[in-house]
C-alpha cells in the first residue's frame, strides 16, 4: 500500500503523520486504535498527537509560509502543484476508496464516489487560483488604487469523519491554491486518507511544510490546534458545540474562520411534483452515507393532498433497505462508531416513545459480523414539529415525514429549525419553484432534485446554526484569502 506503512501493529499497519515533509509518529510515541466499522475489528494505528506535536506543525506550515518557495510563487505554479494531486488521486483512486471505505465503513461505491469528487477539486481548484484577481477603484484625483487577495497565512484545518477525503480536498484545495500553508487535522475515527493524500502532495512537488497533516483526538491536538497563536484562520466542519469550543479558542487569538455545522434539511413536495421522480431523491438523500451527511435531507414536508400515497410509496422503499458490510455494497453501511450508533438508536427510541409512528423498518444484514456499528433506518409519519426528531440532527438513516396545508404552512415548517443549510423544494409551477427557493433560509436550495456530494463548483455553507462562511466554487477562495487595498499617491 506504499510508504506510508512504517511497521506493524499487533492486527495491523502503523500509519504516520506528515510534518515539514516528513514522517512522524507523536512524540509521546502514543497511538489511537484503528477500528473498521463494519466489524468493529483493529487493523491499524494513528499517532495521537497533543500539543507539542501541533506546535511543530503550525512552526512548520509558518516557516513554510514566511519563508518557503510557496508564498512567492505564481498562482500558475501551485495549480500545476494542485492538478499534479489531481493526477495522483486518479492514479491510487482505488486503494484510497478502498481505505476510505475501511476506515469509515461507507459502502464501496460510495468509496469511489468520494474519490471521483476528491480528484474534482484537485482539478477545479488547480485551475481556479490564477484566475482570481483584484479591482482598481476610482478614487480622488491625484491616486491610483488597487486590490490585491492575499493568503491568511497558516490555515489549520479540522475536519470531521463523515467524507474524510472530501472535506479534506475543499480545504486543502481552495487554502493551497490562494498561496496559504495548512495544518490539516482529520478526525480520530477516520484519519488515513487524510495521511495518504498528505504523502501523495509530496509526491506532487508540494514543497515541504505547505500540507502538514497530524492525527489525535479533537480535545487534545484540536484544541491546540485551534488555539495556536501562529494559526491564522481556521476552518471546520463538525458539530455545532466542537464549532463553538474552535471558534472560543480562535477567539483568544481573534482569528478568522469558516464554520459548516450541519444540518436539519427539509425537502418540500408539493401535489403537482412529478412523484416518480423524487421518491429515490428522497430516500438517497437520507440514506447516503448511513445519513451521516452534513447536508442530509432528514425532513420531509408533504403537502396534505398526497400524504399518504407518498408516505406509503415511502414505507415500501425504507422496508427494503439493507445495512450491511463495505465490502457487499448495501444500501447503507455502520455508523462511524459506538457512539454514533447509540445516538442514532437513542433519537429513534426516544420518538417511539412520544409515540411518533414508525411507517417502516429496514434491515440489517444477518450475514453482518456481530461487532460492526449498524443501524436499521426508520422512517416516522406524522412527526410533532416540536419533537427533538423534528429540531435536532440524527446524522443516521432516519427519516420525518410532516404534512402541510399551504405555501406558506411549508416555508414556516421548513425554516423551524436552528439550521438552515439545505433545501429541496418539488414543484412544476415555475412562480412557486422562485418563491419558495428564495424563502426558505438554506445556503443552497434544490429545485426539483437534491444533492451537494457533487457539485464542486457550487458554494456551499449555511444561514443560523449552520454555519458561516462559504466553501467550494469560486467562493471559497475568497474566504481562503483577504483582500489588501494599495494607495499611491502620484500627485
Ligand atoms: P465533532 O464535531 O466533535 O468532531 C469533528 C472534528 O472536530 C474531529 O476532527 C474532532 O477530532 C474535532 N474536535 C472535537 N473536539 C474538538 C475541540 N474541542 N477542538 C478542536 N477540534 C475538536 O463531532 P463528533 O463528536 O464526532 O460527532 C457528533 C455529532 O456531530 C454527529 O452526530 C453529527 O450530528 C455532528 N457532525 C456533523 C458533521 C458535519 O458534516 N456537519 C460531521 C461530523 C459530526
Ligand atoms: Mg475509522
Amino acid at each position: 500500500m506504499g510508504t506510508h506503512l512504517s511497521g506493524t501493529v499487533a492486527e495491523g499497519l502503523a500509519f504516520m503523520q506528515v510534518i515539514d515533509g516528513k514522517k512522524a509518529d507523536s512524540l509521546s510515541g502514543e497511538r489511537i486504535d484503528v477500528r473498521c466499522p463494519s466489524d468493529g475489528k483493529v487493523f491499524a494505528s494513528i499517532p495521537a498527537s497533543g500539543a507539542a506535536d501541533v506546535d511543530r506543525a503550525v512552526n512548520a506550515a509558518r516557516r513554510a509560509f514566511d519563508e518557503g518557495p510557496w508564498g512567492r510563487m505564481p498562482a500558475v505554479e501551485r495549480g500545476r502543484c494542485l492538478t499534479r494531486l489531481f493526477q495522483l488521486v486518479d492514479k491510487n483512486g482505488e486503494e484510497l476508496a478502498a481505505l476510505e471505505s475501511r476506515d469509515t465503513g461507507k459502502p464501496a461505491r460510495q468509496g469511489k464516489a468520494d474519490v471521483v469528487a476528491t480528484r474534482r477539486y484537485y482539478e477545479f481548484y488547480g485551475g481556479a487560483g490564477d484566475k482570481i484577481h483584484g479591482d482598481t477603484i476610482p478614487f480622488l484625483d491625484g491616486y491610483t488604487t488597487l486590490t490585491l487577495r492575499e493568503p491568511h497565512g497558516v490555515v489549520a484545518g479540522i475536519i470531521p469523519w463523515n467524507y474524510p477525503l472530501q472535506i479534506g480536498a475543499r480545504v486543502i484545495g481552495a487554502a493551497l491554491a490562494m498561496g496559504n500553508t495548512l495544518v490539516v487535522k482529520p478526525a480520530e475515527d477516520a484519519s488515513l486518507t487524510a495521511l495518504r493524500i498528505a504523502e501523495l502532495a509530496l509526491e506532487a512537488e508540494i514543497p515541504e511544510g505547505v500540507l502538514n497533516v497530524i492525527t489525535g483526538y479533537g480535545k487534545d491536538a484540536g484544541a491546540a490546534l485551534s488555539a495556536h497563536p501562529l494559526v491564522d484562520y481556521v476552518t471546520f466542519t463538525g458539530s455545532p458545540a466542537t464549532g463553538t469550543a474552535i471558534q472560543q479558542a480562535a477567539a483568544v487569538n481573534n482569528r478568522g474562520v469558516t464554520m459548516e455545522l450541519g444540518g436539519k434539511s427539509p425537502q418540500i413536495v408539493f401535489e403537482d411534483a412529478d412523484i416518480e421522480a423524487a421518491l429515490p431523491v428522497l430516500v438517497n438523500a437520507i440514506i447516503q452515507n448511513g445519513g451521516q451527511t452534513c447536508s442530509a435531507g432528514s425532513r420531509i414536508l408533504l403537502h396534505r393532498p398526497i400524504y399518504e400515497a407518498v408516505a406509503k410509496a415511502l414505507a415500501d422503499r425504507f422496508a427494503r433497505l439493507v445495512a450491511g458490510p463495505h465490502q457487499e455494497d448495501r444500501d447503507l453501511g455502520a455508523m462511524i462508531n459506538p457512539k454514533q450508533k447509540e445516538r442514532v438508536e437513542g433519537y429513534v427510541a426516544a420518538a417511539r416513545e412520544a409515540g411518533i409512528p414508525v411507517l417502516a423498518e429496514g434491515a440489517i444484514d444477518p450475514a453482518a459480523p456481530s461487532g460492526g456499528y449498524y443501524v436499521k433506518p426508520a422512517l416516522f409519519g406524522s412527526v410533532d414539529p416540536d419533537a427533538a426528531l423534528a429540531r435536532e440532527e440524527v446524522f443516521g438513516p432516519v427519516l420525518s415525514l410532516f404534512p402541510f396545508d399551504t405555501e406558506q404552512d411549508a416555508i414556516r415548517l421548513a425554516n423551524d429549525t436552528d439550521y438552515g443549510l439545505v433545501a429541496g423544494v418539488w414543484t412544476k409551477d415555475g412562480a412557486r419553484q422562485h418563491r419558495v427557493a428564495k424563502r426558505v433560509r438554506a445556503g443552497q436550495v434544490f429545485v426539483n432534485g437534491y444533492g451537494a456530494g457533487g457539485g464542486i463548483e457550487l458554494p456551499f455553507g449555511g444561514f443560523k446554526r449552520s454555519g458561516h462562511g462559504r466553501e467550494k466554487g469560486f467562493e471559497a477562495l475568497y474566504d481562503m484569502s483577504a483582500t489588501k487595498t494599495i494607495v499611491f499617491n502620484h500627485g
